[in-house]
């Protein structure tokens, strides 16, 4: 199996509930080792860039605002199929879809809210993690 690494957020729903720990905690039990994390209050222009790829949709300005609306944690994860690995224990984006014991599930308030996001394929991944860090930030 391959060590990958992925991007990681903690939404501002979650910050907001001071859900950091709890949430990092259940990553590291999956085995994901967080290799870097800062605290960021991201600004519009940020906020708008990182999901460039969901402007058309109708959601997109919600999605801005309610990424706006605190701190976020932004961290990079690493382990053994981290992309897959971090995707199953987030749960679905819709927490009413999401299994039992997954980060949503357990923590998210709804679709909007949906306390985490993650990569979804090694591209964005590697889009993600230089989005909010540079390569002296990732310490293994
Ligand atoms: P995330 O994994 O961060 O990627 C895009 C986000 O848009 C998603 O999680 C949700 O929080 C948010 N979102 C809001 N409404 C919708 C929707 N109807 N469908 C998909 N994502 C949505």
């Amino acid at each position: 199996m391959a060590i990958e690494r992925t991007f990681s957020m903690i939404k501002p729903d979650a910050t907001k509930r001071n859900l950091t720990g709890k949430i990092t905690a259940k990553l590291e039990e999956a085995g994901l080792r967080v290799v870097a994390s800062k605290r960021v209050w991201m600004s519009k222009a940020q906020a708008e860039g990182f999901y460039a790829v969901h402007k058309d949709r109708p959601f997109f300005g919600e999605l801005v605002e309610t990424m706006t609306s605190g701190p976020t944690v932004v961290q990079v994860l690493e382990g053994e199929n981290a992309i897959l690995k971090n995707r199953e224990v987030m749960g679905a984006t819709n927490p009413a879809n999401a299994a039992e014991g997954t980060i949503r599930k357990e923590f998210a308030v709804s679709i909007g809210e949906n306390s985490v996001h993650g990569s979804d394929a090694p591209e964005t991944a590697a889009q993600e993690i230089a989005y909010w860090f540079s390569g002296v930030e990732l310490v293994g």
